[in-house]
This record gives C-alpha cells, sequence and structure tokens, in this order.
C-alpha cells in the first residue's frame, strides 16, 4: 500500500519532472524496492540506478510525505506482518501463502469462527425422486459418459466417468446444489450384435445380462447414481425419432450413396465391427472396419485391404446404398457461437479445449447417422425403413431418454438451459462427440435444448504400463476389483489419487499397496485413529474442554486454508488435487499431535493435563473435519467416522455448504462411541476368498505367512496368473541376457549383479507359482 501511495504521488506530478531517462516503470520499481535499497548497501548494480531515481525531487518529496522522514523504520510494521515472499511457486489455484505466514488476524479469525461452532445447523434436505430443476438453486445436471454394455467396465472405464462424477456428484449434493446424477448402459450397435452371435443369445439378451452386470459393478463401488438407465427404451425411439424430424425439417440432413461391404452369404452389409482386414495406414492386419487398434486412425470400411466378414470369413463385395447425414458445415458458425460461450463460461478441461479446436480446424464433415444393421433405433423415414440410427446419433440421446425414463417430466432438465448448468465427464476419445456432434444435432433441431457447460475429460489410465484389454486378459475389470477382497473404499482411494488429470497415469500394485500404507494406514487412518482413541483413553469418551493457544489457532487455520483450497479445487472439478488437500489436512494433524505429544503430557500436572485435553478435542475435530471432505472419496470410511465419533449428520453440510469454514462440531462434553482402526489387516476369512478366486494357483503356506505380515497386495500380484506369465518372460530374457554377458567374458561384479537380478526374478516367480522359494533365495543370499 506504502509504495503505492509512492507511486500515485510521484505519478501525478510526473510530466515536467521526468527527464527521458526516467519511465513511471523505474518509478514503481524504485518505490517497491525502497525498503529493500534505501539503507543498505548490497546489490551495487542496481545501486546507482536505485540512487539516480531517488535524487528527482518528486520522488523525495513523496517519499518523504509517506515516511514522515523515518525513512525505511516507518514500513516496519507493514514489513513485518509480510515476510520475505517464499521463492518457490505454489501451484495452487489462489495465491495465497501458507498460513504460517499469514498476519495474525487471518489465524484469529480462524480460531474465531472455529469456536463459535455448530450454530444454525443447515438443513440437511432428503433427497426426493424425482429430483427436479428448482427456482433459486444450482441446478446440476449430470450426465456419466454411458459405458458400453457389451463389455465388462475395467478400471480405465470407472475412473474415467462413472467414478469421476460419483465424486462431483456427492460433493455437490453436500454443497447444497439441487444435483441429478444419471447414466445408463449403451445397448445398440453392432458390437452387441457380435456379442449376441458369440454367446448364442439374442442382442435383448446380451443387454439384459450385461446390463446387471454393469449395475452390480457399480453399486459394488458405490457409485450413487440417482437413476441408472439403459438407452433401449420407448424413451428413446420417442426423443430420437423427434430430433431426427426437427433437423430434417429444418434442412440440415444431407442424402448421399455410400459404397459398402456386404457379405453375400450373410446377406448383410458389413458395417464397423462385422469387417476386419488389413489397415490402409498402417497395415495392422486386424484392423475393424471403423477403427484401426494399432494406429488409432479412423477407418472407412471399404479401404481395409483384404477385407473378410467377421462371421463367416468369405470375403465381401462393393456395394451402394443411399444414408443420411448431418450437416455439420451448415451448422458450423452455431456451433462456433455456442462454443466460444460454453469454454469461455464454464470449465472445459484443457484437453476438451485442444481436441475441440483440432476436429474443427480440421474443417467439419458431414457426419453419416444411419446404418445397415437391425439392432438400433429405427429411422422413421419411408426411404430408410431397413436402416437403424448410427450409435454416435443415437448413444447421446441416451442421455435424454434415460431421462425420460426416471421422470416424464425429463424436458424440465433437457429443454432449460436458463436454469440448469450441464456436466458432462467422459474419457478424452469422447470429447468430440460431446463438443461438436451432439451439440450440433441440439443446436439443428431447435427445441431450446440444455447444451453442455462444462466438459471433464480425463486422459487414459494404463495398467501396469500397457493398456488394458479384455481380450487379452490384461487388466483389473470390474467384476475382478470386488473379489480381491479390498474394501471397495481403497479401490476409489487408489484410482481417485491416480485419476489422469492432466496426463495419462498407470495403475500398479506395488503402488497401490504403498499408497495405501504411507497414505491411508499411516497419514490418515492413523491420525483419525489416534484422536478418537485419545478422547476414548484419557477422558473417558467425552471430548475435553479445550483452551486455544497460538499452537493450537494455528492448526485450525492451516486446516481451515486447506479446505478452501479443496473446495475452490472440487468447485473446478479437479478431483485428484482436492484429495490431495485431505492427505495434507491430516498430515498437519499428525504433525500437530507428534509436536504437542497429548499422551506424555496427560500424565503431567493440572497444566500439562489441560494441554493434553485441548490437543485432544481439536484433533478429534479436525478428525471429524476429515470425514466429511472424504465423503465423496470414500464413503463407507466416512461413515465409519462419523458413527465412531458421533457426529451430528449436519456437520458434513455445515462445513461445505460456505466456502470453507472448519468449526468445532464436537464441543466440549460431547460423547464419541467406540473407536476402532478405519483399515484394517486382511483377515483369514478373506484368505479364504482369495484361495477361493484364484483357485487355479496353489496359496502356500508362504502367501498365509506374507498376507499375516501384512503385504496383501504382494499376495494380490502373485496370486495372478498373468503375472506368472510375465515373470516367466522376464527370467528368460533376463537368462539369455546372461548367457550373452557371460559369452562376452564381461567383468565378474557385472556378471554378479545380473546372477542376483536373475535369482530375484525367480524367486517371485515361484511365488507367483505358488511353490516355494526359500532354495532359491539361499542361493542368492550365499554368494
Ligand atoms: C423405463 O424403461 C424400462 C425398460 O424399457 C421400462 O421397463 C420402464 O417401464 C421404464 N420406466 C418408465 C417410468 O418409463
Ligand atoms: C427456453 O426455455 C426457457 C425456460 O427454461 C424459456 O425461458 C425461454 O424463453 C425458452 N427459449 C426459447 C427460444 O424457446
Ligand atoms: C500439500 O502439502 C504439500 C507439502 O506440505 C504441498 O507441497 C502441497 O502444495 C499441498 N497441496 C495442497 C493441494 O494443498
Ligand atoms: C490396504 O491396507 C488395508 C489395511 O489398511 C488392507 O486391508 C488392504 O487389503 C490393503 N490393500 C492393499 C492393496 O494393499
Amino acid at each position: 500500500n506504502k509504495s503505492s501511495e509512492v507511486i500515485f504521488i510521484v505519478s501525478s506530478g510526473l510530466t515536467d519532472v521526468f527527464q527521458e531517462a526516467v519511465s513511471v516503470a523505474d518509478v514503481v520499481l524504485w518505490a517497491a524496492l525502497y525498503p529493500l535499497l534505501s539503507d543498505s548497501s548490497e546489490l551495487r548494480s542496481v545501486r546507482g540506478w536505485f540512487e539516480r531515481v531517488g535524487d528527482l525531487a518528486a520522488c523525495q518529496a513523496a517519499a518523504n510525505r509517506v515516511l514522515h522522514g523515518k525513512g525505511v523504520e516507518a514500513l516496519k510494521t507493514f514489513l513485518q506482518k509480510h515476510p520475505a515472499t517464499q521463492t518457490q511457486r505454489r501451484d495452487s489455484p489462489t495465491n495465497a501463502t501458507e498460513v504460517h505466514s499469514n498476519p495474525t488476524s487471518e489465524i484469529e479469525e480462524a480460531a474465531q469462527i472455529w469456536s463459535e461452532g455448530l450454530k444454525s445447523s443447515p438443513a440437511v434436505t432428503e433427497r426426493k425422486h424425482p429430483v427436479l430443476p428448482q427456482e433459486g438453486k444450482r441446478n446440476v445436471l449430470l450426465p456419466s459418459a454411458l459405458p458400453y454394455v457389451n463389455n465388462v467396465p475395467h478400471l480405465g472405464n470407472l475412473i474415467g466417468c462413472v467414478l469421476s462424477a460419483d465424486v462431483f456428484a456427492r460433493y455437490g449434493r453436500l454443497r447444497g446444489w439441487n444435483l441429478l446424477y444419471i447414466c445408463g448402459t449403451d445397448e445398440y450397435g453392432t458390437a452387441t450384435e457380435n456379442k449376441a452371435r458369440e454367446e448364442g443369445l439374442t442382442p435383448q439378451e446380451i443387454c439384459d445380462k450385461y446390463h446387471a452386470i454393469h449395475a452390480d459393478i457399480y453399486q459394488w463401488f458405490q457409485i450413487d447414481f440417482d437413476f441408472f438407465g439403459r438407452t433401449t427404451t420407448k424413451q428413446q425411439t420417442e426423443i430420437a425419432q423427434d430430433i431426427f424430424w426437427r433437423l430434417h425439417e429444418r434442412g440440415f440432413l444431407l442424402e448421399d450413396t455410400v459404397e459398402q461391404l456386404r457379405c453375400e452369404s450373410c446377406q448383410r452389409f458389413l458395417a464397423d465391427r462385422f469387417v476386419e482386414g488389413e489397415c490402409p495406414h498402417c497395415r495392422y492386419p486386424e484392423a475393424r472396419g471403423d477403427q484401426c487398434d494399432k494406429c488409432g486412425r479412423l477407418i472407412n470400411a471399404v479401404e481395409l485391404r483384404n477385407p473378410q466378414c467377421k462371421v463367416c470369413k468369405e470375403t465381401p463385395v462393393i456395394c451402394s446404398s443411399k444414408h443420411l447425414f448431418l450437416n455439420l458445415p451448415k451448422l458450423e458458425d452455431e456451433l462456433e457461437q455456442w462454443l466460444d460461450k460454453s469454454t469461455s463460461s464454464g470449465d472445459w478441461t484443457l484437453n476438451a479445449r485442444h481436441i475441440t479446436r483440432s476436429w474443427i480446424r480440421d474443417g467439419l464433415k458431414p457426419r453419416c447417422i444411419t446404418r445397415d444393421l437391425q439392432w438400433g433405433t429405427p429411422v422413421p423415414h419411408e426411404d430408410y425403413k431397413e436402416k437403424v440410427f448410427y450409435v454416435w446419433f443415437d448413444a447421446p440421446i441416451g442421455y435424454l431418454s434415460i431421462t425420460a425414463n426416471y421422470t416424464d417430466q425429463w424436458e424440465k432438465w433437457w429443454k432449460n438451459p436458463q436454469q440448469v448448468e450441464l456436466y458432462n465427464f467422459m474419457a478424452k476419445d469422447n470429447v468430440p462427440f460431446h463438443s461438436v456432434v451432439f451439440p450440433c444435432s441440439l443446436l439443428g433441431a431447435q427445441d431450446n435444448y440444455t447444451l453442455v457447460n462444462h466438459l471433464i475429460a480425463t486422459e487414459y489410465l494404463n495398467y501396469e504400463d500397457t493398456k488394458f484389454s479384455k481380450s487379452r486378459g490384461v487388466g483389473v475389470f470390474g467384476d475382478m476389483a470386488k473379489d480381491t477382497g479390498i474394501p471397495s473404499d481403497v479401490w476409489r482411494f487408489y484410482l481417485l489419487y491416480l485419476r489422469p488429470e492432466g496426463q495419462d497415469s498407470a495403475f500398479s500394485w506395488s503402488d497401490m499397496a504403498l499408497k495405501n500404507n504411507s497414505e491411508l494406514l499411516n497419514n490418515l487412518g492413523n491420525f483419525i485413529n489416534r484422536a478418537g482413541m485419545f478422547v476414548s483413553k484419557f477422558f473417558d469418551g467425552c471430548v475435553p474442554e479445550m483452551l486455544l493457544n497460538e499452537d493450537d489457532k494455528r492448526l485450525i487455520a492451516q486446516v481451515r486454508w486447506e479446505l478452501k483450497q479443496y473446495i475452490q479445487l472440487l468447485d473446478k472439478v479437479r478431483i485428484r488435487d482436492a484429495l490431495k488437500c485431505i492427505l495434507n489436512i491430516s498430515r498437519h494433524g499428525n504433525q500437530y499431535m507428534q509436536l504437542n505429544e497429548p499422551w506424555k503430557k496427560i500424565k503431567g500436572g493440572d497444566g500439562d493435563r489441560q494441554r493434553a485435553g485441548t490437543v485432544t478435542g481439536v484433533s478429534v475435530n479436525v478428525a471429524c473435519l476429515l470425514s466429511a471432505v472424504l465423503e465423496p472419496y470414500m464413503p463407507s470410511v466416512s461413515h465409519t467416522i462419523r458413527q465412531q465419533l458421533q457426529a451430528p449428520h449436519t456437520c458434513v453440510s455445515a462445513m461445505l455448504q460456505n466456502t470453507g469454514t472448519f468449526i468445532c462440531t464436537l464441543p466440549a462434553g460431547h460423547r464419541i462411541g467406540a473407536v476402532s482402526p478405519l483399515f484394517q489387516k486382511l483377515e483369514n476369512e478373506q484368505i479364504e476368498v482369495l484361495r477361493k478366486r484364484f483357485g487355479g494357483q496353489q496359496v502356500c503356506k508362504r502367501h498365509l505367512s506374507i498376507i499375516n505380515q501384512g503385504s496383501p497386495a504382494e499376495t494380490m500380484k502373485m496370486c495372478f496368473p498373468e503375472r506368472a506369465k510375465q515373470l516367466t518372460a522376464l527370467v528368460a530374457e533376463q537368462g539369455n541376457k546372461l548367457r550373452g554377458l557371460k559369452a562376452q567374458k564381461a567383468d565378474k561384479s557385472v556378471i554378479d549383479d545380473e546372477v542376483e537380478k536373475l535369482l530375484q526374478l525367480k524367486k517371485q516367480l515361484s511365488l507367483a507359482e505358488g511353490k516355494n522359494p526359500e532354495p532359491a533365495a539361499q542361493k542368492g543370499k550365499k554368494k
């Protein structure tokens, strides 16, 4: 403030005083550096300049007026409040400095608000179905990308859509938003027809079967949909056909003849997945009719070399057939206008912005919306009676029809852009369909549709440095996760910790064990458990009297700061970053306990016992806050914490509905319940489950002892047949390498190192195969 006063005074008298050598920038810098340079002999290189500017009469006058002739002394109190800024930059949404360097007033304020506690508890409104937009509320419509029905979703699918959207939905509800979270299986298309043929079922039977599998998996992962529907409904047909007619009447559809592959022996056109051949771009021999799995490029089926019907392996012939196209170029101007508005006012992840831009830059072309298939929404037009809508025209309409299946008042959500904010969650490969193709359908249909305001796209989650692949049996799939015996909360935690936000990430078993043990057990679990245990053990289960000193107040302010970050981050859907704030809160809590040692002070005199009480009381309140901020991430754990602490139902929303008020929700005298550790070791029953689950592998004694030593992740890893295969390959590779080295007469120490590596691999392999690894291990040690 003082500096700006100087600048103001000097600049108002500038014009005639200034010689060409001194500019406004000089004055600004001079004033800013005044405290540093005015009575120091350092920074000699700039002293000349500093004095030259300071010699100006205007500068001297201004400095005198502001500093009252006391020189830099006059700035003392001001400077003490703002210690030298830290050099390292924080990557956080605000530039707020750490709490411990904040002015005392902020710490006092945090402590004051905290002490006031729960005053008027916000009404916790029960969710009443159907959830509909309400006047004066923030109405959030939250559909998660619809998973394709014919596959069991893998962990990457989960984190890309339903799990990420679930965290945001839970968070939004705690914030008091009026929010509708829907999802469902996307059931039409060639993939379903193929699967039906493979399994000898009808497409409808396939959909029924897999819809139930999806629903089970999401339920196990505690995905709290308001409604989980499907696309094979009468609402889908009605709405898709309505949009089609509206586009048709308004002249946004084109007709064109398309060359297509047709299998004469099967009597069918071979779209997309019904045909395989060599990729025209990269020559990958098993490219599909719509896309190459190897190079990822889109393919027009007639471009495939050596095409083969997937069913009968005959060579198809080229035939032509009439199709309908959505005229994207005709909608481009309107699309651009809408995109400008949506991307500038909403939260679009960076990848979503880039992908959309590059699609438009490459030029929009008319896009085919019909297909020669049976399993789909029928095209209602006379001339296209044999055809259905192409899934990418059809599938996003599923959001509307699923909402319509949930409530007949669905238009209150989907034709209400004034009142409703729409968030779309997806993996990045789905972006163009949500940012360009589907919005064009809706814009062209001109029926006041709600268009996406916030487009949240993740990068990819890989599996141990490779890709998830059902056909190759690589990766963990939703149905397997629940059979591992690892609680769903722990899965959620680890997947969200890894959420590919901004860049790809990879699932790894050993990292999961590490994060599990370091962050969940040692950091979070340990803090919450100790806080509760101290109340139980030292204070008979009653929260003790708290008399805050500076240490306590500083902790409260730190926690409040992290809570604010958490809210700012989650408001921007930075789910992974916000999780780090939670872990920081419990880290602060652990440090605070470690420093204040209530377990020692409780044995001391009155003063010490008083201190132990305060520290315990503050800590258990931090634990209560943790249960609130954990709710979106680990709902069961969050619930258990609140149960153990007998925390009031309202404490969660109370702390999250404003911009982050950490308050004392467990006042002195509050009685907590029975406390027990949140994260437990694997028990014997769970081992039995594991043994059965991985029935092919004998769980040997060695495994049991490892499990009992508390390293379940090791066990999991070993029990996977995939792992054994991988290790066999590694052992062979290492053996070859070693033979090569010996043939080259390499240095003995080099060879010894490689031998040691080989022995380690062999040991892991025998474990993975359920054998006793000891002999190998001993040989390794003798060396
Ligand atoms: C929702 O769709 C299912 C499946 O088609 C149907 O059985 C059910 O009656 C529909 N519910 C409503 C309210 O339309
Ligand atoms: C669209 O719907 C809103 C109500 O959400 C209404 O206020 C508005 O007038 C409608 N606009 C058009 C063009 O129909
Ligand atoms: C959490 O704490 C670490 C180290 O204490 C810090 O580097 C990081 O910025 C903090 N993260 C958040 C999101 O507050
Ligand atoms: C994580 O640790 C908990 C104990 O806190 C244990 O029950 C769970 O099985 C562990 N999971 C993994 C993958 O290590």
